[in-house]
């Protein structure tokens, strides 16, 4: 019986492009489902594979970036949708379908499936206390909670945990809590919320066999790691205010309005936490797919309902390994007792980091730019190969490493694998194939090499697979060295290069196969070449006959040139420094910014490029105030500052008098003290204080001047409209 596979890899958040992270996990699945696909069973039927993933479009996250952004969260999630396929094309990434957990397929599934968990009696309601933000009026996740750590004091800290002292504690202990969105002091409101009872010992029974169960296989479900990791959470443990708890801690699965996401059945106002629908998701896409092609095929389609009721189809998951929880505990339960089949396997990988394990975060995403790779020409299936050559069953993080990535894939790819049909194609006679016998003279055969690597493959092992194939290519390019045909032809022993030739190039089709699920176009490009037909498990083991015409040899991959990795990992260009930072430059922090080149864009606005793009995350760590100018005076020993005292509205001191700060700005040179007094600005009222020379300084003001003052002097402080009071703040 050919397999039935449904694999599908994690959602990503609609919040945001691809990051390498993502293109990571997609590749590894890529390759899997591409090379079962290359199977066939004994009859002949290929192995049948739908391939799916989608946007997860829910959450308050995206709701709230869409409303900064001035749009719905439905245009929102449609614009970071249709930015999707440069990537995937790109990367020969070939999903059968893309969907979205918005769509109508996952609302409806979401509801039903909810439907039949209530019918199980697993489904109960209640009533919690929450922060509550009166301005925005809505309950505040813990991430949009912030105030002074309970335990060191320290100011700014999220509403779970404190990065400082490390402690981990509740949004309701922080001192002085505030709402990061509004800035409003939340107040602790009660609703009701709905749970999964997943504390319910048919849960538990349920879970504790599912995770240590094998598959109908006879393999096991999980990686034993991950297997023994996922048990930790059915044991005792400790909570975070202390207490203790056993097992399984039910699951709040609802939030309250306004939030972009499925409303409850029955419940007005209640919709389902974003982690509830998202996984849903893989099977509204996979039902978006089979309707489509229902469909197409008339009456004879396949309908989502019969597909998903045939025992033998296989249900598999790639995630990373932050994501395990939800998708062995929550979604097979979710999946068993709502009627469903619980997932076959979870494949969990680790985490890609580049040059030196600097962790891609999910929001920025740094360190290797995807599209920018693609944009500087370099081949994506270079990516494809070197990520495989890493890649193994396990959860470990893998590092992407620039001298490694060149010299990996310049020995592999180019020096040991095209190589060899760059030098044998040239003594066949008249472009024909003769008789040959590789396998007679070599420990591994192709066939065995066939055998080997397929179930490297499929237990992606992809390191060790693609090592077998290169020893296996060493072997081809030392038989065909010690040969030599090009001196046999000029001892006019034509015909024993050309089986020699043969020879290599039967073996260079046999090692194309074995390459294929990681190198589709590459691989392609040789059946045109070799005009053979499109290689799959069971062909590749058969030799091409005798007499077997083939094409002129062309290039087939270019070497990585260092030039390359050195443009892709240019900083964005910075903005030049003036005089303004010369210790900067000086202390080594920081190269100086080259000058702008001649044929360059001349017209910089301004005198400087446009900073390298940032989230409206990263703007709003900078807290700008309005401020009153109490008093402002010149500065004995220096000519460039003025010492200006600031009402940033931070309330009265034990003594009555208004809170103020002391900031030094360099503006002398366009200022008389007194024309500034009584007047309000915009100062940075976050940055952390500076201690100079005069004294300390406690904040900056803003002020615009051009990014070549020499040329274009002067220096304009920012005033507000009429209106404004001390300490609003600007965004
Ligand atoms: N939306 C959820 C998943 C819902 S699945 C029903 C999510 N999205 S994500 O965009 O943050 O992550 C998507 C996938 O990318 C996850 O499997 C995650 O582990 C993976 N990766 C994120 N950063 C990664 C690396 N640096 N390296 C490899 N994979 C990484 O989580
Ligand atoms: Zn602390």
């Amino acid at each position: 019986m050919p397999r039935k596979l449904f694999v599908t890899t994690a959602l990503p958040y609609a919040n945001g492009n691809f990051h390498i992270g993502h293109i990571m996990e997609y590749i590894q699945a890529d390759i899997w489902v591409r090379f079962q696909k290359m199977q066939r069973s004994e009859d002949g039927s290929p192995v049948d594979v739908n391939f799916v993933c989608a946007d997860d479009a829910h959450g308050a996250p995206i709701m709230i970036a869409a409303e900064k952004a001035g749009k719905t969260p439905q245009q929102f999630v449609a614009e970071i949708a249709a930015g999707r396929k440069p990537y995937l094309d790109g990367f020969h990434i070939a999903f059968d379908n893309w969907h979205s957990t918005d769509a109508p397929e996952n609302h409806d599934l979401a509801r039903q499936i909810y439907r039949d968990l209530k019918a199980a009696g697993l489904i109960d309601t209640r009533t919690i206390d929450q922060f509550f933000d009166p301005e925005k009026t809505m309950f505040l996740p813990d991430r949009y909670i912030k105030g002074q750590c309970p335990k060191c004091g320290a100011k700014d800290q999220f509403g779970d945990n404190c990065e400082v002292c490390g402690a981990v504690y509740a949004p309701t202990d922080l001192i002085g809590p505030y709402s990061t969105l509004s800035g409003a002091t939340p107040v602790l409101k009660s609703s009701e919320h709905f749970f999964f009872i997943l504390s319910d010992p048919r849960c538990v029974e349920f879970l504790e066999q599912w995770v240590g169960g094998l598959d109908t296989d006879g393999k096991p479900r999980l990686q034993l790691e991950v297997a023994n990791k996922v048990r930790e959470w059915f044991s005792v443990r400790e909570n975070a205010d202390g207490s203790r708890s056993e097992g399984l801690g039910d699951w709040d699965i609802s939030r309250d309005a306004p939030y972009f996401g499925i409303e409850i059945p029955d419940a007005p106002g209640k919709y389902f936490y974003v982690w509830l629908d998202a996984p849903v998701g893989y099977l509204a896409s996979l039902k978006n797919l089979l309707d489509r092609r229902c469909i197409e095929a008339g009456e004879d389609g396949l309908s989502f309902t019969e597909y998903m009721a045939d025992p033998e189809l296989e249900q598999i998951h790639f995630i990373g390994k932050d994501i395990v929880t939800f998708h062995t505990l929550f979604w097979p339960a979710m999946l068993h007792f709502s009627g469903r089949k619980a997932p076959n396997k979870v494949f969990v990988h680790g985490f890609l980091t580049v040059n030196n394990g600097e962790k891609m975060s999910k929001s920025r995403g740094t360190g290797l730019d995807p599209l920018k790779y693609l944009s500087l020409g370099m081949n994506p299936e270079w990516l494809r190969y070197y990520l495989a050559a890493k890649l193994n069953a396990k959860n470990e993080d893998i590092d992407f490493n620039a001298d490694d990535f060149l010299a990996r894939v310049n020995s592999d790819l180019v020096g040991k694998f095209v190589n060899i049909a760059s030098r044998a194609i040239k003594f066949l006679p008249e472009g024909k194939l003769v008789a040959s016998d590789f396998d007679a003279h070599s420990a591994l055969t192709s066939k065995s090499l066939l055998a080997l690597v397929k179930d490297f493959y499929d237990s992606r092992e992809y390191a060790k697979g693609l090592r077998e194939v290169m020893l296996f290519a060493d072997q081809v390019n030392a038989r065909f060295d010690a040969a030599a045909p090009w001196k046999l032809v000029k001892e006019s022993k034509a015909a024993l290069a050309a089986e020699k030739s043969s020879e290599a190039l039967q073996m260079f089709r046999v090692i194309t196969a074995c390459l294929k699920p990681v190198l589709p176009a590459l691989a392609e490009q040789v059946e045109v070449l070799l005009k053979c037909a499109p290689l799959d498990w069971i062909n590749a083991a058969d030799s091409l006959p005798e007499g077997h015409l083939v094409g002129a040899y062309h290039h087939l991959m270019q070497r990585v040139d260092p030039k390359q990795l050195d443009a892709l990992f240019e900083p964005p260009a910075q903005p030049e420094r003036s005089q303004a930072a010369p210790e900067m430059i000086a202390n080594g922090d920081r190269q100086p910014s080259p000058p702008p080149s001649p044929g360059g864009r001349g017209s910089e606005p301004g005198g400087e490029p446009i900073a390298p793009t940032i989230t409206i995350d990263d703007f709003a760590k900078i807290d700008l105030r309005i401020a009153l100018i109490v008093n402002c005076e010149a500065v004995d020993g220096s000519t460039k500052l003025l010492r200006l005292t600031l009402d940033a509205g931070e309330g009265t001191d034990p003594q009555g008098g208004p809170i103020l700060r002391n900031v030094f700005s360099g503006i002398a040179s366009a200022y008389q003290p007194a024309d500034l007094i009584g007047k309000h600005t915009v100062m940075v009222a976050n940055l952390a204080p500076r201690k100079m020379k005069f004294g300390l300084s406690e904040g900056m003001v803003l002020a615009a001047s051009h990014g070549d003052e020499k040329a274009t002097p002067g220096i304009y402080l920012l005033e507000p409209w009429p209106g404004a009071r001390p300490g609003m703040r600007v965004r």
